[in-house]
């Protein structure tokens, strides 16, 4: 018996069943209980794939905001996701958490997902491949990984019951195998259970999946959790192989699964397998036993150190989709106007449970005026993007007691008295974790509206409730309803009005405190310009310059958890601005701020678009190095765009009668594309970077009948050294086309090497009565740069 069999046989024999059911169940939000008399400490568990938010849903700790998963994807280099998993680590380490809850691996199965931003692909083999380096590195840092969601979970409307039917070869060759690859190549500590059902079942309950595949099938020892409020069964969940309730401490364990053990209902021993698998993860973590010792602080997330790393992050990430005329790099002199609200409110992440308080975003308009110096670059906002006013944008409130960012909250009790008054460095309050404003009778908030001179402001409130809202001149009473298609955190109801303030303004918002949980905070953003004002301004400015860079984007509105997209079109007037500019400059510059898919009825009319992702902090910095060609912009696509509304092999996620049928197959992204032949506006794989590229002869290296790898000489042509990324897919006969492997190479000008590009095995295989066996190696292979520029086509048998 190793050292901690012998501990946990200890820990699971003077445990009584209570107290080992006490531990099955989250202690709060993002904590697990300890149990000192078994050597078991307390263990944190923290959001996500972007940075490691903490234990706060609203206003938490500062820490590094890296660049989204589509954006990390589009380097198609496991080193990357690598580098993300080992700084991740090193953040989670500074926080004192345990546990990230990332990577998460659902595909990109329709485009209208409003949570595609967090995951990396619509392919189940560059998925599996990013999310195993990012879990080695992670956990290489004693910090435990959390795979999720399993499975089938590639939707967020009716994201809590809706029904995911698929046969079973869909489920095993595509849905399945990025956990299958992470489990066998990685063996994540952890791995979360899905809101969703899978044909029928809750995706917590479902013992042929957790108990019969992932730990029987694939024998993963690690700790199955549910997803946060999934798991709504005692029995069902328990059996099913489920070994943790998220979050705590109420849940449907805990007393009830204590009296179904009683009753015979629940084998204590699964009960202690639960306990095993619970202290394994703590043991792992360095949270059972002798107790791990956590570094000195590491570099803080606003170091010169973490910047370059997350703007190279970024930037190397982002994907030239267009360059006629070799627009891009930005020649060194001229005149350039850069235009756009996402140029000065740049979009650096999605919304939800993957939000993550950076210490600070470099815009976009600072970043290239930083880069290329003020004198060349002139600034124009450009069209309204939002619908909704959120969270005062960042730096627009100031508690007007101590002129901090933020605002100032008072409590006060049945007669008025002030119970509490707290600065709060934030816009928002979550009453779940502010427990000090709960025995308040009212809740005031107020702030100051920081301007250098008087402007039109929409200023209000945001959040459930009865309110009172005075601003100079204006006082209102308003009821505010949960808007009943999302949660109560995401998508807050709101009353603005728009006013013409004075510096120093002050917005005062006093709710009557309900004893319900909910988000309530203050809102504040320039009053919207009419989109012809705002289009006029763009285009004065872009026949001044030599170049105009058009920033546009999509907004959390659309890249958030809990709601998906109805159009892949630009928010507001987007389209018109960019069509105006263009053909009012010399030359335009689309930079594309969004992590998905959109389209662009103006892509004929402009010379270049570089496609930024959700860059993250460092954003700016990134999107200037990229367009100076500083650092090359050597992203591929990690998901079909489709060129209009509706195209391609999946669209709507809406389920019908609460289901939502893969019908498709395994068909998904580019699979489905190509079989169909329709065009998207870009294919998967898609990227041009800043050189040429000329393929040369290419070989395959088969055994057993089946490819193993690929072998082609690619030489780069063009005059700088570049990022090239040889990708091989496979069409087996009467079978869509499929990735099979794809090697990276970084040549300087003028030189050709030999890339070798090997097949991952588990691609070549079908499911097929109940088991895996081998396709006929027959078919085709394509060496391509995307399926929409293949450079060889070999038979697959030679
Ligand atoms: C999300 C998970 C997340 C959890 C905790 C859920 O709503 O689906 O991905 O880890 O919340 O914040």
């Amino acid at each position: 018996m190793t050292d901690l069999e012998v501990r946990t046989d200890k820990a699971i024999a003077t445990l009584g069943l209570e107290a080992k059911v006490r531990l099955l169940t989250g202690a709060t939000n993002f904590t697990l209980h300890p149990e000192p008399s078994a050597g078991l400490a307390e263990v944190v568990l923290s959001d996500g794939p972007t940075g490691v938010r903490g234990a706060l849903f609203t206003g938490g700790r500062i820490a590094c905001q890296l660049p989204n998963a589509t954006l990390l994807a589009q380097h198609w280099d496991t080193t990357v996701a690598a580098q993300a998993g080992a700084l991740l680590a090193e953040e989670a380490a500074a926080q004192r958490v345990h546990v990230v809850l990332g990577p998460t691996v659902n595909l990109h199965r329709t485009a209208l997902n409003g949570r595609l931003f967090e995951e990396f692909s619509e392919d189940p083999l560059l998925t599996g491949a990013l999310a195993t380096a990012y879990i080695n590195a992670l956990q290489e840092h004693g910090v435990a990984a959390t795979l999720k969601h399993f499975v089938a979970n590639e939707a967020e409307t009716d994201r809590k019951t809706v029904n995911s039917l698929l046969d079973e070869r869909t489920l095993r060759e595509v849905y399945l195998l990025p956990f299958e690859m992470a489990v066998a190549d990685a063996n994540p500590w952890a791995v979360m259970a899905a809101y969703n059902r899978v044909n029928g079942t809750p995706a917590t309950e479902h013992m042929e999946l957790i108990a019969g595949v992932l730990k029987g099938e694939w024998g993963y020892d690690g700790l199955v959790m549910s997803d946060w409020y999934a798991a709504t069964s005692t029995v069902e969940s328990a059996d099913a192989g489920l070994d943790l309730i998220m979050p705590g401490p109420a849940g449907p364990w805990g007393d009830r699964l204590v009296a179904a053990v009683r009753r015979g209902e629940v084998a204590e021993s699964t009960v202690d397998e639960q306990v095993r698998r619970l202290l394994r993860l703590a043991d792992r973590v360095g949270a059972f036993g002798t107790q791990r010792q956590w570094p000195s602080e590491g570099p803080a997330p606003d170091s010169a150190e973490r910047r370059e790393v997350l703007r190279r992050l970024a930037a190397g990430g982002m994907t030239v989709l267009v360059n006629r005329a070799s627009t891009l790099p930005l020649a060194a002199e001229g005149n350039i106007a850069v235009i756009g609200r996402h140029a000065l409110e740049t979009v650096t992440q999605g919304a939800g449970s993957a939000e993550v308080r950076p210490p600070h975003v470099v815009g976009i308009a600072d970043g290239i005026t930083q880069a290329l110096g003020a004198d060349r670059v002139t600034v124009v906002d450009g069209v309204e993007v939002r619908r909704d006013p959120l969270t005062a944008v960042e730096g627009s409130l100031r508690d007007p007691e101590t002129g901090e960012l933020g605002m100032r909250v008072v409590t006060r009790d049945a007669v008025g008295e002030v119970i509490e008054s707290r600065h709060v460095g934030w816009t928002e309050l979550f009453t779940r974790e502010s427990p000090w404003v709960r025995s308040a009778v009212t809740i005031e908030l107020t702030a100051e509206v920081a301007l250098a001179e008087p402007a039109r402001m929409q200023v209000g409130v945001r959040g459930r409730g009865e309110w009172t809202f005075s601003a100079p001149g204006h006082f209102e009473r308003v009821r505010l309803e949960r808007v009943d298609d999302a949660g109560e955190v995401l998508r807050l109801p709101y009353r603005t009005v728009t006013l013409r303030l004075e510096p120093g303004a002050r917005i005062t918002a006093v709710a009557t405190a309900e004893p319900e949980e909910r988000v309530i905070g203050l809102a504040a953003r320039r009053a919207p310009k009419p989109p012809a004002v705002a289009i006029g301004a763009a285009v004065r400015a872009a026949r001044e310059a030599d170049v105009a860079v058009v920033v546009v984007g999509l907004t959390p509105e659309q890249e958030t958890e809990e709601v998906d997209k109805l159009t892949l079109a630009l928010p507001g007037e987007q389209d018109a601005l960019v069509a105006a500019v263009a053909a009012a400059a010399k030359r335009t510059v689309v930079v594309v701020n969004a992590a998905t898919p959109v389209l662009m009825p103006w892509l004929d009319r402009v010379d270049a678009v570089l496609w930024a992702g959700l860059p993250g902090q460092e954003a700016g910095a990134a999107v200037a190095a990229a367009l100076t060609g500083e650092i090359e912009p050597a992203g591929r696509l990690v998901t079909t765009f489709p060129a209009r509304d509706g195209d391609g092999p999946v669209w709507s996620p809406v389920p019908v009668r609460g289901k939502v049928s893969y019908g498709e197959g395994i068909a998904v992204g580019h699979r489905g594309w190509h079989s169909a032949r329709t065009e998207p506006l870009f294919w998967f794989g898609h990227g041009l970077g800043y050189t040429e590229w000329a393929y040369g002869e290419a070989e395959l290296a088969v055994a057993d009948d089946m490819i193993r790898s690929v072998r082609v000489e690619v030489t780069n042509t063009g005059g700088r050294a570049g990022r090239e990324v040889v990708q091989v897919y496979w069409r087996p006969e009467a079978e869509p086309v499929r990735l099979v492997g794809w090697t990276g190479i970084d040549l300087e000008p003028g030189r050709t090497a030999s890339v070798d590009v090997p097949v991952d095995a588990r691609l070549l295989r079908r499911w097929q009565d109940g088991a895996w066996q081998q396709l006929p190696g027959t078919g085709e292979v394509l060496i391509a740069r995307g399926l929409g520029d293949i450079r060889a086509t070999l038979p697959a048998a030679n």
